[in-house]
């Protein structure tokens, strides 16, 4: 057991290191807040390319998108209606897939629907931002709940804990919406000190997202939580 927690602390360490050298370097900034770091998996593509369509997706419209082997299913049909941009709809005020999303998604086809792969978004050029202006970095987005839904909770978070999970212990911790999420006054008081802050940033197998899982959050984003936290958490 000792040697097992030793394995995770040091890779938590390995890890950590390898995140603070790629953010400064300029290459590595992704438009609309993806990290450059991360693979091409089944978890990124969901959180990415596919983040809004479960929202109707879940059984509310055919077709059901609500796992990786739905998708799968479904994968031409995906693909043909966000390159024609019919989906998700812009009647309903959605915005269509960036190129970079629609990048992810091919590769991850091209790689055979990996669950994990050394294949990361910042080896796409679609999604290497040529100019840096056009990235908006964490640390300047304000601290509202929708930026913490977009950037955080949705890309590390929802998918395990949302009612439909099949995690049935993480499909009973709910995050999301909003007045759900602030009512756990336990987890968010005390800002940087609060129980939240001290779960991203654990570096045991308390830490969430749980280590097998992969990265956990980079500094700058638990940064980023504990500003919205100290900012009295506003929507
Ligand atoms: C706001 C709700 C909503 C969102 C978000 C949404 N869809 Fe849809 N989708 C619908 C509805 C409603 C239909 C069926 C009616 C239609 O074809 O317009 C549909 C139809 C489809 C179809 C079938 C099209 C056909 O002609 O058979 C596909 C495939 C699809 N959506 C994929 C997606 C994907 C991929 C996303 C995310 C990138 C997405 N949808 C996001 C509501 C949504
Ligand atoms: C792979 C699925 C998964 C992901 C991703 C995930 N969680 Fe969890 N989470 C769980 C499970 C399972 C539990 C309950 C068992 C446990 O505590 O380990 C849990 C428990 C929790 C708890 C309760 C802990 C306690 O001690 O009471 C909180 C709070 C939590 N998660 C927050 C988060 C946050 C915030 C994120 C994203 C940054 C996240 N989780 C990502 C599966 C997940």
């Amino acid at each position: 057991m000792r040697g097992y927690y030793f394995i995770i602390i040091f890779s938590a360490f390995a890890v950590a290191c390898n995140y603070s050298v790629s953010k400064n370097e300029k290459g590595n900034n992704i438009s609309g807040g993806l990290d450059a770091k991360k693979p091409i998996t089944w978890t990124t593509v969901q959180a990415s390319a596919l983040d809004t369509c479960v929202r109707c997706h879940s059984g509310a419209n055919s077709p059901a998108l609500s796992s990786k082997d739905l998708v799968i299913e479904h994968y031409d049909d995906v693909l043909n209606e966000v390159i024609s941009k019919s989906m998700p709809p812009k009647s309903k005020g959605y915005v269509p897939l960036s190129a970079c999303q629609i990048a992810i998604l091919k590769k991850w086809q091209e790689l055979k629907f990996p669950e994990t792969s050394t294949v990361t978004i910042g080896s796409l050029p679609e999604c290497v931002s040529s100019s840096p202006v056009d990235v908006v970095p964490i640390s300047a987005l304000p601290a509202t709940y929708a930026n913490l839904e977009a950037q955080i909770l949705k890309p590390y978070c929802l998918h395990c804990h949302n009612p439909d999970s099949s995690d049935f212990e993480a499909s009973a911790i709910l995050l999301s919406p909003y007045d759900v999420l602030i009512a756990k006054k336990n987890l968010l008081k005390d800002g940087a000190n609060s129980k939240l802050v001290k779960i991203l940033k654990a570096t045991d197998d308390d830490r969430m997202p749980p280590p097998e899982e992969g990265a956990g959050l980079t500094d700058e984003e638990i940064d980023f939580v504990i500003r919205w936290l100290e900012a009295g958490m506003p929507r």
